[in-house]
């Protein structure tokens, strides 16, 4: 149990963002919670990363190319042309400022959600999953994901979320992150070919 309340991360969250943004964070919250409790993860730490992973999500362009160069995170050409794609890195950073006593493995896994890691904690997985699955998502697929939780293991249900993302982003001819693909490969064990 970490040393910040659920109360104390809302109310802090309340001046972040707006209230369509709150909706989704505290259903990405209750979603996590229910994953950890039933994929024997920790449940508060993984609704408080739900509740803050989208720390800065409503950030423009120019503010996350702008954080992302005040935390010394490394742009890729991704970055600069998605910079929406920082949001979970910047974030983590921002959200540990303003909330210093947040866990570590709670500022990993919002490091870690949208774009992934090639090494995924269960906490990361269930946040990651979360965020996809959460009521209001509406996704090809995500019914099957739905129907997967619970009833396959958790990086099943992980590397299912993982594929349909990467299928999504090709379907769309959008670019895909370094990350992306060092995260893809460390789940299918593409690195050691
Ligand atoms: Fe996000
Ligand atoms: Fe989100």
């Amino acid at each position: 149990v970490g040393a910040v309340s659920y109360e104390t991360a809302l109310a802090a969250l309340r001046d972040r963002l707006s209230a369509r943004a709150i909706e989704h964070s505290v259903r990405v919250a209750e979603t996590a919670c229910a994953l950890a409790t039933t994929y024997g993860a920790d449940a508060e730490a993984a609704r408080l990363a739900g509740l803050l992973h989208d720390w800065d999500r409503e950030l423009g362009d120019e503010q996350l190319l702008a954080a992302a160069d005040a935390a010394g995170i490394e742009l890729t050409e991704t970055d600069r042309a998605v910079p929406y794609l920082l949001h979970a890195r910047t974030g983590a950073r921002s959200v540990g400022e303003a909330l210093p006593e947040l866990e570590p493995e709670v500022l990993r896994a919002i490091e870690s959600h949208t774009v992934g890691a090639g090494e995924m904690s269960d906490l990361d997985k269930v946040v990651y999953v979360a965020d996809m699955i959460a009521p209001g998502r509406d996704f090809p697929g995500v019914e099957e994901v739905r129907e997967l939780a619970g009833s396959g293991t958790l990086h099943a249900l992980y590397l299912r979320c993982y594929q349909l993302t990467l299928h999504h982003l090709v379907q769309r001819q959008r670019p895909l992150h370094p990350r992306t693909v060092a995260a893809w490969n460390a789940l299918v064990g593409g690195d050691a070919r």
